[in-house]
């Protein structure tokens, strides 16, 4: 390939680039791998008359249309020195080229004096696409940057509709169908967090695509702090994908020869419809962002005493629960909120995180240490980031707090923010977490974080990037200094989840809701970007605390094993039958962990009354397959549910493995027939994907769980 261009790939994906000295780079393809086409032909096959009314050149697009070039629509690069060197225009000096999957553009604007660096690579194992931009200010002035994406991604043409998630506290990962129209489609999030109500992700499809087949593609920004999002469609027939750190005013300034660079975007490309964007992804995150001292683990079943008992700790009770958790096969015991300082109630303690002996008078070394006996680890509950005004700490240091000089704290759950990017704070924070680590031998850590930044100002400098900064830094070295120690990140339920806090931490809190039907809906639209084995996904009390709902434990129990398994209810006041159930269903979890963690995920498209998930090996030689029933629906029987992901030839064994006993009102229906629910019948994966199978009639609410084995 000529130097003026440059090429990398992987074995399913490519990203051609024109990247010709003295020019701007830009993007000329990006797809699956080209076996024949070459880069001269797609530049002239770019090329766009000249029309009436346009500028006298063709302003072809670059890694981020920067202002000077002249490009319609958003620029990727907004910056100046007071008011002064705004048209900023980017030409490549370099190209390094340092494996066939990674390259790092070198741009300089010598005029402007800034450097720009792209670092772009393809990633060989999951064809996932990352790209990121880092400014260097040459200059003795000081730069003020307002906006930097961490790429422009142009979009194919027939991509035209938009996916975006966006959510509540409790409903996170909601789904809205746009189609991108002649203007802009923007998110913008300024909560200090990743946000429950704009997650940092999109997907891009055709009028055709699905879940199983058809083009599309995906874009996530992996950063935990204020983010925005944008898709443009310009009159003149360009569109991109841009995603970046939204800055507060004045946040980001550079001073002479320092450099900001951007998040990481990931994108992946597929011609299997979303399933393929999803495949890729979670292959990614199993491999590339998650910490490899935890791949190979398999996930514990979790206890979490929240629901089970929120502020009302007591040594005598917690012994008890843990007692019972063990006897039905909980791994892990994790201790939430209120065992520290004054913590009887959401309104003092945070900050204070020495045990309180008020509530455990010798500690909580015997609660620990009981837990261990009897086989579980012992993981904990943090709120580093926050402080209670009623604290020791915040008494002591009123100044320790994130704050806008004159301006009133919003309230919110009655805490304020710590400012970790003092090195006192994020120390002291260090000291406390790593002594109770140490102490109680804690083998996990709930990190929670729940507030939004409304006012998060250092020295009165908005800083929102230095404290996303603060916060990993603080994970990063707790991790370093515990090795074995494994995190999770929650904030009010999935507020933080994103690639980027998943580089420090190891499985998310998906929700705090943990209603069995929002959870099948929460749990599906998180998997567009997530795996099952980092997806916290608990059993909760029959009426469930947040909605009201009340689900049989059948049905909360299958929504739980399609994800990282725990319950979170009191055991204390469970049915002895359902605390058989509830140990049946942990069984199949541990049976098939391994299966759902590593396995290929397959979205069935199938009616809104109904989701399905098909989770395949990756030899394919068994699969699990949920299907939920959402709704009553219009029709006297359900649809017909074709498997996904199998081997056409293969010869699979499908039984009925959940739930147990009589579960069709009328009969004899399939179960019956195929002896479902006894040693199964056996059909070709043929049969099973282009037939698919008659679901039986059942009352909605109920998760039947396939099981297909290959003979
Ligand atoms: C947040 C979390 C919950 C629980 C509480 C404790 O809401 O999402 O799971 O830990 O805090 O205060």
């Amino acid at each position: 390939m000529p130097t003026e261009f440059i090429s990398i790939a992987s074995a399913n994906t490519q990203l051609v680039l024109d990247v010709k000295i003295g020019a701007r780079p830009r993007i000329l393809y990006w797809g699956s791998v080209l076996k024949t086409a070459e880069a001269e032909e797609l530049k002239l096959l770019h090329q766009r008359q000249w029309v009436h009314g346009g500028a006298g050149v063709d302003i072809h697009s670059s890694l981020s249309n920067e202002l000077g070039a002249g490009k319609a629509g958003a620029s990727g690069f907004l910056a100046h020195r007071n008011g002064l060197d705004w048209a900023a225009v980017f030409k490549v000096v370099a190209v390094e080229q340092t494996s066939e999957g990674r390259v790092r553009i070198k741009c300089e604007d010598q005029n402007l004096k800034l450097k720009v660096d792209y670092d772009l690579s393809i990633d060989p194992f999951s064809d996932v696409l990352e790209a990121s931009t880092e400014i260097t200010n040459c200059s003795d002035r000081e730069l003020e940057l307002d906006w930097c994406a961490s790429i422009c991604m142009p979009l194919d043409q027939r991509l035209d509709r938009i996916v975006g998630f966006t959510g509540r506290w409790a409903f996170e990962f909601s789904q809205e169908d746009v189609e991108l129209f002649r203007g802009s489609y923007v998110r913008e999030n300024k909560n200090g967090r990743t946000s429950h109500d704009n997650f940092p992700g999109l997907l891009v499809k055709s009028k055709f695509t699905g879940e199983e087949q058809g083009i599309a593609a995906g874009f996530h920004l992996g950063w935990s702090g204020n983010n925005r999002v944008r898709a443009d469609k310009n009159a003149d027939q360009c569109s991109f994908v841009q995603m970046g750190e939204m800055f507060f005013p004045g946040e980001m300034k550079l001073a002479a020869n320092e450099c900001y660079k951007t998040p990481v975007l990931y994108a992946a490309w597929s011609e299997n419809g979303l399933n393929g964007v999803s495949q890729q992804f979670h292959k990614h995150v199993r491999n590339s962002v998650l910490d490899g001292r935890i791949r190979d683990r398999v996930r514990p079943v979790h206890y979490n005493t929240w629901e089970a008992v929120y502020f009302d700790h007591s040594e005598e009770k917690l012994m008890t629960l843990a007692q019972k958790a063990s006897e039905i096969g909980v791994e892990r015991f994790v201790l939430d909120d209120g065992w520290f300082g004054s913590r009887r109630s959401d309104k003092s303690g945070l900050g204070d995180w020495d045990v309180s002996l008020d509530v455990y008078e010798r500690g909580l070394q015997p609660l620990a240490d009981k837990v261990r006996n009897l086989g579980m680890e012992f993981g904990i509950w943090f709120e580093p980031e926050m402080v209670n005004p009623d604290s020791d700490l915040y008494r002591k240091h009123p100044d320790w707090v994130l704050e806008a000089p004159g301006v009133e704290q919003v309230p919110f759950r009655d805490q304020y923010v710590l400012n970790l990017t003092i090195p006192e704070v994020s120390d002291y924070l260090f000291d406390k977490m790593s002594h109770t680590v140490d102490a109680l031998n804690v083998a996990y850590v709930k990190w929670d974080m729940n507030r939004e930044l409304h006012h998060p100002g250092s020295a009165g400098r908005g800083s929102v990037h230095e404290q996303t900064k603060a916060v990993y830094a603080l994970m990063r070295r707790l991790r370093d200094a515990h090795p074995q120690l494994e995190i999770e990140s929650c904030a009010s339920g999935g507020g933080r989840t994103d690639y980027g806090v998943l580089r420090h931490t190891d499985r998310i809190w998906t929700s705090d809701s943990n209603d069995a039907l929002d959870r099948q809906r929460i749990q599906k639209g998180a998997s567009y970007f997530f795996p099952l084995d980092i997806m916290g996904a608990h059993i909760g009390p029959k009426h469930c605390h947040i909605t009201g709902r009340v689900f049989s434990i059948e049905y909360r129990a299958a929504t739980a094993i399609f994800g990282h398994m725990g319950l979170e209810l009191n055991l204390l006041s469970e049915e002895v039958d359902e605390l058989e159930v509830i140990k049946k269903a942990i069984e199949i979890y541990k049976s098939h962990r391994e299966l759902l963690h590593a396995g290929e995920l397959h979205r069935v498209e199938s009616p809104d009354y109904l989701n399905v998930i098909n989770v395949v090996a990756p030899d394919q030689s068994e699969a699990l397959m949920s299907c939920a029933k959402l709704d009553s629906y219009a029709t006297s029987l359900p649809e017909r549910v074709r498997f996904a992901g199998l081997k056409p030839e293969m010869k699979y064994r499908v039984q009925l493995i959940w739930p147990g006993g009589e579960i069709s009102r009328t009969g004899p229906s399939i179960v019956e027939r195929a002896d479902l629910m006894g040693k199964g019948s056996v059909f070709s994966g043929e049969a099973l994907m282009k037939h698919g199978l008659q679901l039986p009639e059942t009352f909605p609410d109920m998760c039947l769980i396939f099981k297909v084995k290959s003979e």
